[in-house]
């Protein structure tokens, strides 16, 4: 149900999630979390764009930049601070190409079936950046096959980004999902940045970074994991972590503080369903709040309600 919490008020949060035979609390077009507050290109009508020149042409001043059809061979598309890229209809995407969002501010990314990046890049690749709202995307490639590098990753934040939402997106079928913080060796640039919210977000089939964090603040709820066989949730470099209201099928190492880098990082979990999905928590999280308020799906419905309502052309322009 609603929880209201405040980095200066006492948490409300217990067992007041949804119920299963309540199908869906959580509201489907709205902004939550860390970017609160963003706002994109405004709420003008923009401008429409059906080929990548016009997209790569508009792109350039930002705004309101609505895509209409599967744009191919756009390479990566650099955007501007006060952008929104809204996808018309349920038939908007992006294939063998990407974006850029580096040293800007206040962008919006909805309703866009992304499939496949250029060779050894992102499908959406943000540096140095603020307030970011991806939402209702959906995210592929291949697969889980040939070499893991042939790409990078699907969704990824770095260099000392912050205040980002990641909600209602489908991953799948990749080998790299997302990874916020790309070093260990990164600290100065990233310690008290990266606050990230990933809520509502399907992954499957994805092999790894469910997301990964480094140095970071992550909030993770009522999201839905299944078939995802290396590893799940990586919380790193003393990283902080609350993941809670999720579901996690088949995931190996779902949640994990002690993978693949020099430092630990720290989680909480709670209200979260595991079934063939392992978990590892080497230190306790002290991150019990987070200073917005957000209503969470129960985890026993997260995965019916992610399946039916996160993606592509539910939330349409
Ligand atoms: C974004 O909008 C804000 C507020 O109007 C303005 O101060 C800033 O310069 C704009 N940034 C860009 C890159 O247009
Ligand atoms: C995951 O892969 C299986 C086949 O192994 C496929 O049936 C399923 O549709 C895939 N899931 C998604 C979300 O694409």
């Amino acid at each position: 149900m609603h929880f209201l919490s405040a980095a200066s008020a006492a948490l409300t949060v217990g067992s007041a999630y949804a119920s299963p035979l309540m199908p869906r609390a959580a509201a489907v077009d709205q902004l939550v979390g860390y970017a609160a507050g963003t706002t994109g290109g405004g709420s003008g009508s923009g401008t429409t764009v059906t080929t990548c020149a016009a997209l790569t042409t508009a792109a350039k001043t930002g705004g309101v930049i609505k895509i209409s059809g599967n744009l191919k061979d756009c390479g990566i598309v650099k955007l501007v601070g006060n952008t929104s890229i809204l996808g018309v209809g349920s038939s908007a995407g992006l294939e063998n190409s990407g974006f850029q969002v580096r040293k800007v501010s206040n962008v919006i990314i909805r309703n866009i079936k992304f499939h496949t990046p250029p060779e050894g890049k992102d499908l959406v690749d943000i540096d140095e950046s603020t307030k970011i709202w991806v939402d209702h995307c959906d995210f592929s490639s291949v697969g889980i096959v040939g070499d893991k590098d042939t790409y990078d990753g699907m969704l990824d934040a770095k260099h000392g980004s912050d205040l980002l939402t990641f909600s209602w997106n489908k991953f799948h079928d990749h080998w790299k999902g997302s990874l916020i913080g790309h070093s260990d060796n990164n600290a100065a640039e990233d310690t008290g940045k990266l606050h990230v919210t990933y809520h509502h977000n399907l992954f499957e089939n994805v092999s790894s970074r469910l997301p990964s964090i480094r140095f970071g603040t992550l909030h993770v709820y009522s999201s839905c994991y299944r078939k995802n066989p290396t590893s799940g949730i990586n919380v790193r470099m003393g990283a902080q972590a609350l993941i809670e209201a999720s579901s996690f099928t088949d995931t190996a190492q779902a949640i994990i503080t002690n993978l693949d880098s020099d430092e630990e990082g720290l989680a909480i979990e709670r209200n979260n369903v595991f079934s063939n999905s392992p978990v590892t928590i080497t230190k306790a999280g002290s991150l019990s709040s987070v200073p917005y308020s957000y209503t969470a799906d129960a985890a026993s419905a997260a995965c019916g309600i992610v399946d039916k309502s996160a993606g592509v052309g539910v939330v349409t322009f």
